[in-house]
């Protein structure tokens, strides 16, 4: 028989007030309507881990929609309902996300597979998840609140720091949980148990990963990119033939370990200095992970992982505008080169591009001088529109694009600082290129 140890104090102490008071709340509803309704999943995992964790998933023994209904009038917020599923979700008024789950036994495929007896829902809406340390429930019903519902060993698993599937056939009915096992260990420092690890070479075997959609593989390498460290499980997964079993040209090799190492200590260090623009962790690490491979080879891997018509278009692109911008870089000599160019060269790419060029260049100079450009040059405004170059009484046209260029490389270079000087300057620009086309149509 599975215990049910009361950890109320621990989810006290863990979670902030207001998240408190949103358990709270949704327990005393469910008593109300004479529902069971458990916290599942990652949230209880990470009470129990003590890392923070926002994402609330709830399961009602009941009614999820109508639970969800009257919980969003309850508290203030919207719900978008999924009929077909019986879930819902709740965003409440200051953004907070609260997903709901319906638990009834009848959606189950599996109630063969266990004594009728011993079923109850929540053990069955447990017993279709991935791991077990995915698979504990808290009770929030008002009396029984915090009683933790552990029925296949999760919280022996969570203190042995051990990744366990719940049955034998779980990767084979999903194999991007071995993506998903691989993410968690890396994550807490876990290991994959010695069966589950087993099962997945198993798995690997039957070829399941090959046969995996593109789109399935590249969602659960997006998760994993999102990751502290996403080295770690792309080591882990080459180690295991993942990399290759995805395609064989996504193989790690030295030079893509190496950069993929350099642009996690880039990407932190940008996300400790800079809020905005937010980095796209997926599009800074696919490029390290396609590293080396050629320019007429690189649509294997777009087409393998599904990318979209535009996704493929701009990577290549990106792809295209580093390697411009490396050949460039190596002839800008500071203090003899002009600022100005190096916001040229920069400008255009994308900021995952920039820090991909930061992670790729070895001298120590043109690391600092792309920095310069996050930390200043590419925040220069010029002081002078459209408008004005309208006022001072120029034809629109392709001119307006020369002279505000001009402008700002002249403001960047330090010719220029005032709005008067530039105005100045559009005027001086505007009379040089009416001689020049004067000359232009004499010739
Ligand atoms: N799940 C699963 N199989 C999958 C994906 C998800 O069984 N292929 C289950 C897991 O048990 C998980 C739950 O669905 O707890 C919610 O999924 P997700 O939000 O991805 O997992 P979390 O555990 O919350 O992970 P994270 O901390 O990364 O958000």
């Amino acid at each position: 028989r599975r215990r049910e140890r009361n950890i109320a104090a621990q989810v006290k102490n863990r979670l902030p007030q207001k998240m408190l008071n949103l358990l709270k709340s949704a327990g005393d509803l469910g008593h109300k309507l004479g529902w069971e309704v458990y916290a599942v999943g990652g949230f209880v995992r990470d009470i129990l881990l003590g890392r923070p964790n926002f994402d609330l998933d709830l399961v009602v023994e009941g009614d999820g929609i109508e639970f969800a209904r009257k919980f969003a009038s309850l508290s203030g917020g919207r719900v978008k309902a999924h009929s077909k599923f019986k879930t819902a979700v709740v965003i409440l008024d200051d953004g907070q996300r609260v997903d709901v789950a319906t638990a009834r036994l009848e959606y189950y495929e599996y109630p063969a597979a266990l004594p009728t007896v011993e079923l109850s829902s929540i053990k069955m809406d447990l017993y279709r998840r991935d791991f077990t340390v995915n698979a504990l429930a808290l009770r929030i019903n008002p009396g029984r609140f915090g009683q933790l519902v552990d029925f296949f060993g999760a919280e022996r698993d969570i203190r042995n720091r051990t990744i366990r599937v719940l049955h034998s056939l779980s990767f084979v009915e999903d194999p991007t949980r071995i993506l998903r096992a691989i993410r968690f260990e890396r994550r807490f420092d876990f290991q994959i148990g010695g069966q589950t690890m087993r099962l997945i070479k198993n798995a690997l075997n039957l070829e399941l990963f090959s046969k995996l959609s593109g789109t399935r593989v590249m969602h659960e390498l997006q998760w994993i990119m999102n990751e502290e460290d996403p080295l770690a499980c792309f080591i882990r997964m080459q180690e295991l033939g993942i990399m290759a079993a995805i395609h064989p040209l996504l193989k790690l090799t030295k030079d893509k370990v190496q950069i993929l190492t350099e642009l996690g200590k880039v990407h932190n260090w940008y996300k400790l200095l800079y809020l905005e623009p937010e980095i796209t962790s997926w599009k800074l690490y696919i490029l390290g992970m396609t590293m080396g491979i050629k320019r007429e080879d690189i649509g294997q891997v777009t087409t393998r992982l599904h990318f979209t018509r535009k996704e493929e278009k701009d990577f290549k692109q990106l792809r295209d505008m580093i390697g411009d911008a490396l050949m460039k870089l190596m002839g800008w000599r500071e203090g003899k080169s002009k600022l100005s160019r190096l916001y040229s060269i920069l400008h255009p790419i994308p900021v995952e591009g920039i820090l991909f060029l930061m992670a790729r260049s070895r001298k120590e100079h043109i690391r600092r001088n792309i920095s310069q450009y996050l930390a200043r040059l590419r925040y220069v405004k010029i002081d002078v529109d459209g408008k004005d170059l309208l006022n001072l009484g120029i034809e629109p046209g392709p001119i307006y694009t020369i002279i505000l260029d001009r402008l700002m490389r002249a403001k960047i270079d330090g010719h220029v600082e005032t709005r008067e000087e530039q105005l100045e300057m559009a005027i001086k620009i505007f009379k040089e290129d009416l001689v020049q086309n004067g000359d232009s149509t004499e010739n």
